[in-house]
């Protein structure tokens, strides 16, 4: 079975990357960014939210969309998907985890070597980056008022202050992203979970990792373009299956 054939491959892997997305938060709760949103947000397209322009334009719109989601976040917890990587960090020698996710619930499941590529929805910077990039800020819900948002930066007292997100057209951090490439050249096993890979440059790393002839596990809900390339697809929900596959590794792992 295809469960057991990926079980086999993350035992011996030299190196375990695993680069998850959105899907593996959504049975959090956490809606992903193709889901249509309800409520007071529906009539916006979370991508017209997340760039520099939109924040420029309207960043009062823009800081409650980021502290809306913020919050929403904060009410849900990790699932058995992101335990399930964590296990998998505790039981083999060498895994590094990639996300694109900025909600923190792989942290919360205990993973230690995380790469994050996209930010976090828990940190924030001066727009400007007026000390360096970035001006990291401390924000609480004591430091603003909603009138007021977004806040304007301590230390220039000019600068709006602003998630520590990377929103569509703006840089990735640079040492994440090579040290992400990095892994991706070198890994022998790849986990792929949950993510739709149509965001560059982080859908790119599956691609490098077939590249040099990694074996590549992908799973997801639904297939994606690279479904076809993939060394085992397995289809379902990651909370349901990332624990199975804790399960098949755990049982190699006692067979050894
Ligand atoms: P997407 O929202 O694009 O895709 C989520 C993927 O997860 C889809 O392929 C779904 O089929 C799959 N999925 C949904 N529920 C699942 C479940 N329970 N188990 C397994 N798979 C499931 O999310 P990302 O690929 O992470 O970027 O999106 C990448 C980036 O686009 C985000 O980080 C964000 C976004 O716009 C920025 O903000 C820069």
């Amino acid at each position: 079975m295809d469960i057991q054939r990926a079980a086999k491959k993350i035992t011996r892997a030299k190196h375990l990357v695993i680069s998850t997305g959105a899907g593996v938060s959504a049975e959090s709760g956490v809606p992903t960014f193709r889901d249509a949103l309800d409520g007071l947000w529906a009539k916006y397209d979370p991508q017209m939210l997340a760039t520099p322009q939109a924040f420029r334009a309207n960043p009062k719109l823009v800081w409650d969309w980021y502290w809306y989601r913020r919050e929403l976040v904060e009410k849900t917890r990790p699932n058995p998907g992101h335990y399930a990587i964590a296990a998998l960090e505790k039981l083999l020698p060498e895994v590094t985890l990639i996300t694109q996710n900025v909600d923190h619930h792989h942290q919360q499941a205990g993973n230690k070597n995380i790469i994050t590529l996209h930010g976090s929805l828990f940190a924030y910077k001066c727009a400007n980056n007026c000390q360096g990039e970035p001006t990291s800020v401390e924000v609480s819900r004591l430091t603003w008022k909603p009138e007021d948002a977004p806040p304007t930066c301590p230390y220039c007292g000019k600068g709006k202050v602003r998630p520590d997100v990377v929103w569509f057209g703006e840089a990735l951090p640079e040492a994440n992203l090579r040290r992400a490439f990095e892994l991706a050249r070198t890994c022998d096993v790849m986990l792929l979970v949950g993510t739709s890979n149509v965001v560059y440059p982080a859908a790119r790393l599956p691609i490098e990792a077939l590249y040099q002839g990694a074996f590549v596990i992908e799973i997801n809900s639904n297939p994606t373009d690279l479904t076809p390339r993939m060394s085992v697809f397995l289809q379902g929900k990651s909370g349901d299956i990332l624990p199975q596959l804790v399960e098949a590794v755990r049982e190699e792992l006692g067979a050894e």
